[in-house]
């Protein structure tokens, strides 16, 4: 996979921090995290339950309050940016969760839902101009203009994570950043949405930031990984040379962890990974 690095990242996380706790017991979610993403690159973020992912995503997007750190875009620092960059970062930095079921509007149609960013941003002339905007992101996704009219208890959640990606592409974002957008799904329909995902990354040359529990997907889909252990990041680098020379022990543990579909390997796998518990 050749990978995008040229020029400015469009998105910067630097040094973010972020607590939570009472004054006795706090925890550092996130610690000290720092990556960039060029435009057009896919980053995959890994790393067991509770090392800090998603809160390190919400920081990124302004849905949770950073402790410390800061976020750029497209070169920019966001704190103290005029209204337009801010504006600017709101509707080109989009968001796709892991759960289709709680994160669409239960009361909304998918005219409303899809169609919602655009009345944000003024995109739409006419409610016609709307409309087609709608139909046209839709279309992207694979649903249709006969969709419009529903709510989203009506579809299965391969096609809610269908309309949360329209929702996302609808305000025409340089940036998605998802959080185990398939994790949620059934696993005959895991594959179609990475598909689709993958698609419109390539079709509008979107930058992606990637959060995901299975790394074999991470490997086949990003150009850069980080790793997160207890909300430090201990690993960051090209896909090709984390997965293949993982320099931190926890990597390779996570590394270990996945299956391979050649018995032989496997075996010699699991022998040299459990040889190393016994030395560790
Ligand atoms: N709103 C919150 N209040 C208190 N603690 C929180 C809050 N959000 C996250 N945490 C804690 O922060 C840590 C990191 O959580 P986070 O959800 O970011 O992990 P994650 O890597 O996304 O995990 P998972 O893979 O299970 O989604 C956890 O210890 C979690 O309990
Ligand atoms: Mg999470």
């Amino acid at each position: 996979m050749t990978h995008p690095t040229t020029g400015t990242p469009i998105l910067e996380a630097q040094g973010l921090t972020r607590s939570f706790g009472s004054r006795r017991t706090t925890t550092r979610a996130v610690d000290d995290v720092s990556f960039s993403v060029a435009p057009g690159a896919i980053l995959g973020i890994v790393g067991e339950s509770g090392s800090g992912k998603s809160t390190t995503l919400r920081c990124v997007v302004g849905l949770e309050r950073a402790d410390a750190g800061r976020v750029l875009f497209d070169g920019v620092p966001l704190v103290g940016a005029n209204r337009e960059t801010q504006r600017r970062f709101r509707r080109e930095v989009q968001m796709v969760f892991q759960d289709p079921y709680s994160s669409l509007n239960p009361r909304m149609t998918v005219e409303m839902i899809v169609g919602e960013g655009l009345d944000i941003h003024k995109m739409a002339e006419s409610r016609q101009a709307r409309r087609a905007r709608v139909v046209e992101v839709l279309e992207l996704v694979g649903l249709d203009a006969t969709v419009l009219d529903r709510y989203p208890r009506s579809f299965s959640g391969g096609q809610r994570q269908r309309i949360a990606i329209a929702r996302a592409l609808a305000v025409g974002p340089r940036v998605l950043v998802c959080d185990e957008p398939v994790s949620a799904l059934d696993v005959s329909v895991q594959a179609q949405v990475v598909n689709l995902l993958l698609e419109m990354q390539q079709q509008l040359g979107l930058a992606v930031v990637f959060v995901a529990h299975d790394l074999a997907l991470v490997r086949h889909l990003c150009h850069d990984v980080m790793v997160m252990q207890r909300g430090v990041v201990v690993e960051n680098g090209p896909c090709a040379d984390v997965f293949d020379r993982p320099q931190h022990e926890y990597t390779k543990s996570l590394l270990a962890a996945i299956p391979i579909p050649d018995p032989d390997r496997d075996r010699a796998r699991r022998a040299a990974a459990a040889a190393e518990r016994r030395s560790a």
